[in-house]
């Protein structure tokens, strides 16, 4: 199974088979984007583009920004220090990780980790929308400033942008090509690596998450 659209899959699953056909499509483009300017980057160091992975059923998807060199390596979305705190956060209200579907905004690694450029987040944007689609979660948690402001712009709720500090554990309702579905802000896992505070407000702020996607 290719990195990307992996889990779940049974083969006489038509619904479930049309996603993962679907997933398997994005992945497909996304290896062959060579307009992308990551992509010499992530061939030249025979990095993966990171897609996304769990259940395609999932009522939760969480979006991050961008993949780090542990993600890269892997094909994996939070394969690394950030990854385990994610996995302690979903522990800490009882959600199985293979429960959730994880993804990010940009679908390759940005060079030393830095901050994805707007252009970039243009290029992989649509891939996400389309994710998001396929998917149909109830749920999108956001992880970090980026990912919150592409989806509040997403859904034309750019003015309710006031910040991480103002916005995480607030959640919005927003019409998706599919329904309903709820926006929750959420700080990026990484900020809690060396911060337990931080850590602590993410925990209740998944309560929250835990609340929404009943
Ligand atoms: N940070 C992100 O935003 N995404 C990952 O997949 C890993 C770290």
């Amino acid at each position: 199974m290719p990195p990307g659209c992996s889990k779940r899959w049974e083969e006489n699953d038509m619904e479930t088979s049309v996603k993962y056909e679907a997933l398997k499509k994005i992945r497909d483009e996304v290896l062959g984007l060579m307009a992308s300017p990551l992509y010499e980057y992530r061939t030249s160091n025979n990095y993966f583009p990171v897609i996304g992975e769990g259940s395609h059923d999932s009522k939760i998807m969480f979006i991050g920004e961008a993949p780090g060199k542990n993600e890269a390596k892997t094909g994996r979305p939070f394969a690394g220090a950030a990854g385990k705190i994610l996995d302690e956060l979903l522990t800490s209200v009882g959600i199985p990780r293979e429960d959730v579907y994880i993804t990010n905004i940009v679908k390759d690694r940005p060079q030393e980790n830095r901050d994805p450029t707007p252009e970039e987040i243009e290029l992989y944007g649509p891939f996400l929308d389309r994710q998001i689609d396929i998917i149909q979660p109830k749920v999108l948690a956001t992880l970090g400033r980026y990912s919150m402001g592409y989806i509040l712009s997403k859904f034309n709720l750019a003015a309710k942008n006031k910040g991480m500090t103002a916005l995480h554990g607030k959640s919005f309702e927003a019409g998706a090509s599919f329904g309903k579905v709820t926006i929750l802000a959420l700080y990026h896992p990484a900020a809690a690596i060396y911060n337990q505070s931080l850590k602590d407000t993410l925990k209740e702020d998944f309560k929250i998450l835990k609340t929404l996607a009943r």
